[in-house]
């Protein structure tokens, strides 16, 4: 099977380039934050301090998480309930990326994405989908943008669902999630050595999109 691995900070632009990659290619697209976000949106739900370790081991030892594809579209389940309406508010975010420090949590997901990955041409997209999900994945890419764009794209995504947030929060929130994924201890978000380095700022996710597929056709 293929694997195409897109890494990089909150923001960039992942999920957009990587789904349509996916589409041009006829490969699947697998939205590992979604599966990270399912978890921490249970665990909030039942009462669980996602940065306490202790407790979510006992979380993550007790719950399982999946995916699924409907009609070509993900769905992320966690405890066995489809969850994905629910992944994408803000609070969300803050509370993935704490879940997501844990080693268990990255070692049971990560089995997740190894096994869809093993099964299907797929899209990745992720923050260590090129450094130790895939290490040997074909294609790798690590997408990234100046901050101050990258919270406005956030911000324009969050204002059209009606969010009530500034964009002072949400650069601070982008800046606060950095630091988070960079500097948990394992599997941090990182470039891969063998991954290309590319700039979004400025371009549009169909130009980066283009660019990679035209990457793999070649
Ligand atoms: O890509 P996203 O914003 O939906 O991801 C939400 C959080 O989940 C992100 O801040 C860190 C975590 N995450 C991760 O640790 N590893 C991944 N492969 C994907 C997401």
């Amino acid at each position: 099977m293929i694997n195409i691995t897109i890494d990089g900070p909150s923001g960039a632009g992942k999920s957009t380039v990587a789904r349509a990659v996916a589409k041009k290619l006829g490969y699947i697209y697998l939205d590992t934050g979604a599966i990270y976000r399912a978890l921490a949106y249970t665990a909030l739900n039942a009462g669980v301090d996602v940065t306490d370790g202790k407790r979510v081991s006992e979380y993550i030892a007790a719950v399982d998480a999946d995916v699924r594809y409907e009609g070509g579209e993900q769905r992320v389940f966690s405890g066995g309930i489809d969850v994905t309406e629910h992944i994408r508010a803000h609070r969300i975010s803050k509370a993935a990326s704490d879940i997501s420090k844990h080693t268990e949590v990255r070692i049971k997901l990560s089995e997740i994405q190894r096994k869809i990955a093993a099964a299907n041409n797929a899209v990745l997209d992720g923050r260590d989908a090129g450094t130790y999900v895939l290490p040997n994945a074909k294609y790798k890419f690590f997408l990234t943008a100046d901050i101050g764009e990258r919270a406005r794209r956030r911000y324009a995504e969050l204002a059209l669902k009606g969010a009530e947030i500034t964009i002072e929060r949400v650069l601070k929130d982008i800046e606060a999630r950095d630091y988070n994924d960079t500097n948990r201890d394992f599997a941090p978000l990182r470039q891969a050595l063998d991954a290309e380095y590319i700039d979004s700022t400025g371009k549009s996710a169909e130009e980066v999109a283009e660019y990679i597929v035209g990457k793999v056709e070649n």
